[in-house]
């Protein structure tokens, strides 16, 4: 079983890192020979599409693929042969990072074909989960922009099944930093009684969606 974790967000060691990390624990425990990477995508050198439509070019060897050759190939290619995909991004100005979006635009336009209903030409419909973490309470969660990116990926592989981190801790120490709009009191009561339990929703569904890969 080979699971591909894909971590939007710059910071190796920050909220969608250590949600990415609960869910690929949460894999190992249900099944421990299980393979699990976790590509930190902003230590790759890529761009996002470059709109040269070599992958609807008709009879070509391209077709349905990026022809598109630079750091981040070999990690599209292991994930589009993934049995369970993970793609994980913080909230940057109300969508994903810009990073995730580039290499959303890499795996999925390729596979997105012109053909009629606009099939799918991906031959692996793995199962997706999708990693949100932000700044911003659950009812200020921008539900739509990641719905409409969701439907895509749902019509490209499955219907991503999707968890949060909201209301997240920011800086280590907030002391240092110029803050006014948010309760740091508040803050920190809601991060660590709370992102434990959204880090054990992480851990849950890695482990659900082992055992459904297992079947
Ligand atoms: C450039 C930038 C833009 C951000 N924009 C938003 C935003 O629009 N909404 C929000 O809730 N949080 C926003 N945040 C906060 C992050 O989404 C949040 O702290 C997230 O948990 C960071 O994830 P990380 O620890 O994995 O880097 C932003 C942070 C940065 C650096």
């Amino acid at each position: 079983m080979n699971t591909v974790i894909i971590n939007g967000s710059p910071r190796k060691d920050g909220n969608t890192a250590r949600m990415c990390h609960a869910f690929a624990d949460g894999v190992v425990s249900h099944r421990p020979v299980a393979t699990v990477e976790i590509v930190n995508l902003y230590d790759f050198d890529f761009k996002g599409c470059r709109s040269c439509f070599a992958c609807k070019l008709k009879d070509a060897a391209t077709y349905g693929k990026c022809a598109v050759k630079d750091a981040i190939s070999p990690i599209l290619e292991r994930a589009l042969k993934a049995d369970i995909l993970v793609l994980a991004s913080p909230i940057y100005l109300m969508d994903v990072s810009g990073e995730y979006k580039s290499f959303l635009e890499r795996l999925l336009f390729p596979v997105a074909s012109y053909e009629a209903e606009y099939k799918s030409l991906a031959t692996n419909k793995m199962q997706v989960a999708t990693i949100y973490t932000m700044n911003v309470p659950k009812e200020m969660c921008p539900n739509q922009v990641l719905a409409s990116t969701e439907y895509f990926i749902g019509h490209i592989f499955r219907t991503p099944r999707r968890i949060c981190a909201y209301n997240t801790y920011q800086f280590k120490d907030y002391s240092k930093y110029k803050v006014e709009v948010f309760d740091e009191e508040q803050k920190k009561q809601y991060h660590d009684k709370i992102f434990p339990i959204e880090l054990k929703e992480a851990f849950s569904l890695g482990l659900e969606m082992a055992a459904e890969a297992s079947k």
